[in-house]
């Protein structure tokens, strides 16, 4: 593939193909010395009109490992302040020799747009609402080292679907590599309609104390109140008493179920303090992994040494 713009971009052996070579670049994160030389004299440029801290950070790293240059770009602070267009934006990078954009945008759609517009690869790193590839990427990657397998696994995706690029770019690439996706959440923030629409199979249910019990992996989501505007939103306190994850709601999870979260938490919300640092957790664990993941979208997609 010559971009990753969507989960659904993936089948599942280019998927398990980035799995695979996200376990060896694993090993080259884990030496005293962290480089390959297989990007070397490529550039990748790490475009960012939202904020970040896990994504930007660890694209940075992972160009960095393989050994190519890397342009940060943040809006805040560019030309974009005196309303310069993506597409001149996209064209100026374009002429400064970009082999590969990673973007991050509000605008839904905005990096399929880019890569009409850019001769390199272009890696959607968070569109709106709409998608989030590499974030499903790390994802399965952490479920697959922590539980030996995808096939089969039953993950209950928690809380803010309707606002969640990471929740559908899951079901995409879950559902393709054979786990079954179960998306529980207050029905004002789940659509109906989002289960068939993404994969079919998905199952939505709105009781969280329904699905503990047989859920092999709980992905817990951030409330984004940023992007609800003035749409109806029960209390925090409303809200964790019936759809956050706590100690005695973990305990109804099966012995060897993990815990994740994308990131950032709300702490006290979606998730309690106490779930979210226990070993079950595997938040902390995701980051790092998101770092060899990324290492190894960006080899496959600029070919190494060979292109
Ligand atoms: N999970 C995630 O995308 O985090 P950031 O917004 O910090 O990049």
């Amino acid at each position: 593939i010559r971009h990753l713009l969507s989960g659904a971009d993936l089948d599942a052996d280019t998927a398990t193909q980035i799995l695979d070579t996200a376990a060896e670049m694993a090993a080259v994160s884990g030496r005293e010395v962290k480089k390959l030389p297989a990007l070397r004299g490529r550039t990748v440029v790490n475009l960012f009109y939202e904020d970040s801290t896990r994504t930007r950070i660890s694209f940075e790293a992972a160009a960095k490992r393989l050994s190519a240059d890397v342009i940060n770009f943040s809006a805040k602070g560019s030309s974009v302040a005196k309303g310069e267009s993506l597409k001149d934006t996209a064209l100026t990078l374009q002429a400064m020799g970009a082999d590969a954009v990673v973007v991050r945008h509000p605008a839904s759609g905005a990096p399929h747009r880019l890569a009409d517009w850019v001769d390199g690869s272009v890696v959607n790193a968070g569109d709106g609402t709409h998608e989030h590839p590499t974030q499903a990427l790390l994802d399965a990657y952490t479920m697959r080292s922590r539980l030996g397998r995808l096939a089969g696994l039953s993950v209950a995706v928690v809380g803010d679907v309707l606002h969640s690029r990471v929740a559908r770019s899951n079901v995409l690439l879950l559902s393709t590599l054979g786990a079954k996706v179960t998306l529980v959440g207050p029905p004002t923030l789940i659509p109906l309609d989002i289960a068939a629409a993404l994969a079919p199979g998905t199952d939505v249910c709105y009781d969280l104390d329904a699905v503990l019990p047989s859920a092999d992996v709980v992905m817990m989501l951030r409330v984004q109140r940023e992007r609800m505007g003035d749409s109806y939103f029960p209390s925090a306190r409303e809200y964790a008493r019936r759809y956050g994850l706590d100690g005695s709601r973990m305990a109804r999870l099966p012995e060897h179920a993990i815990v994740m979260h994308p990131g950032p938490m709300n702490r006290g919300m979606e998730i309690t303090p106490e779930v979210a640092d226990s070993p079950r957790s595997t938040i902390v664990e995701q980051v790092a992994n998101g770092v060899s993941v990324r290492m190894a979208v960006l080899y496959l997609l600029l070919g190494g040494n060979n292109r």
